[in-house]
């Protein structure tokens, strides 16, 4: 049996690609500025400059908009965190080094963009948005994955199968977010973001698609891991789980949305069920992912469903 690659290897072999990669996402990204996106005359000083601070009654989001916007903003806050990541686990050399740095540069754009929004806007409470992210980029990022006993090579693996999926969770979740937030400024900018994220997306779901090409088992394996054991970024911010529970109750990301906006596209662009260069390794992992997909679907999905119907119902008896 072949010995595994490690992670010197894998990231040798993969250059050629993350050059064409890097090369073809220079020439499709546009370039913007955050400023252009904010409604600057809808703001006005706060009260240590003289004005009045924050209060609910100026914010015109509902409470899922809020909900969306806050955990959006603090998954991007964290950027210096995913930056460690995937600094650690790429190469600062070459054609790695050239999309490590891109690629952080573009996505503190993000929060840039959105916290100047919500300030200017004053959709929610700066105050306490300024303390959860506090909180959120002390705490750092897990993608769930415990680094500690993973085999040599599976580090980057492991980072780019997580990444690929994350990057398209992003985007939908930005799209939907634009969508509850009922504003076309807001709309404008999301839609930019989400543009942003899917360019990312094909950045890695295309490296990781040549990382199955090189070494099957070695990526399926991480892939299956990732998969199985999926947390969105913002798993651990504050109040992410009643935030996660507002935002898959009005549809903003929800499991369903998880499993045929996110995981579906991405496996299926990789022919994970229909490769035939898998060894009995890659097999067995293959249809280990195979029934985790299917009980999502058969089983959490619905359940999913019947209690979030339930909710809507009581929420709307309510009323
Ligand atoms: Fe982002
Ligand atoms: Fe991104």
């Amino acid at each position: 049996m072949p010995r595994d690659l490690t992670q010197g290897e894998v990231l040798r072999e993969l250059e050629p690609v993350a050059e064409t990669c890097v090369n073809r996402h220079l020439a499709m990204a546009k370039d913007w500025n955050p400023h252009d996106y904010v409604p600057w005359d809808r703001g006005r000083n706060f009260a240590m400059l003289g004005g009045i601070d924050w209060d609910p009654g100026q914010s015109t989001l509902s409470a899922v908009g809020k909900a969306a916007m806050i955990t959006n903003l603090l998954t991007e806050d964290n950027l210096p965190s995913y930056h460690r990541e995937i600094a650690q686990n790429f190469s600062r050399d070459g054609a790695w080094g050239t999309w490590v740095g891109r690629w952080t540069a573009e996505e503190m754009r993000h929060s840039t963009v959105i916290r100047d929004y919500l300030v200017v806007t004053r959709g929610v409470d700066p105050v306490a948005l300024e303390q959860a992210r506090m909180v959120h980029m002390t705490g750092g990022f897990s993608s769930g994955v415990d680094a500690a006993g993973v085999a040599d090579g599976a580090g980057f693996l492991h980072s780019v199968a997580y990444v690929s999926f994350q990057e398209l969770a992003t985007r939908v979740s930005h799209r939907n977010t634009s969508r509850v937030c009922e504003d076309p400024i807001a709309d404008r900018m999301l839609q930019r973001i989400a543009a942003d994220e899917n360019l990312h997306m094909i950045f890695y779901r295309t490296v990781c698609g040549a990382a199955l090409d090189l070494a099957p088992d070695q990526a399926i394996e991480a892939i299956d891991t990732i998969v199985e054991n999926f947390r969105m970024p913002g798993a651990g911010m504050p109040d992410f789980r009643r935030n996660g529970v507002l935002m898959a109750k009005y549809g903003v990301y929800d499991l369903r949305q998880h499993l045929e906006d996110v995981l579906w596209p991405v496996l299926r662009q990789w022919n994970i069920f229909e490769r035939t260069d898998f060894g009995a390794r890659g097999e067995a992992v293959r249809e280990r992912l195979a029934a985790f997909l299917e009980d999502m679907e058969r089983v959490k999905v619905p359940r999913f469903e019947e209690q979030r119907d339930r909710a809507l119902v009581r929420d709307a008896a309510r009323i």
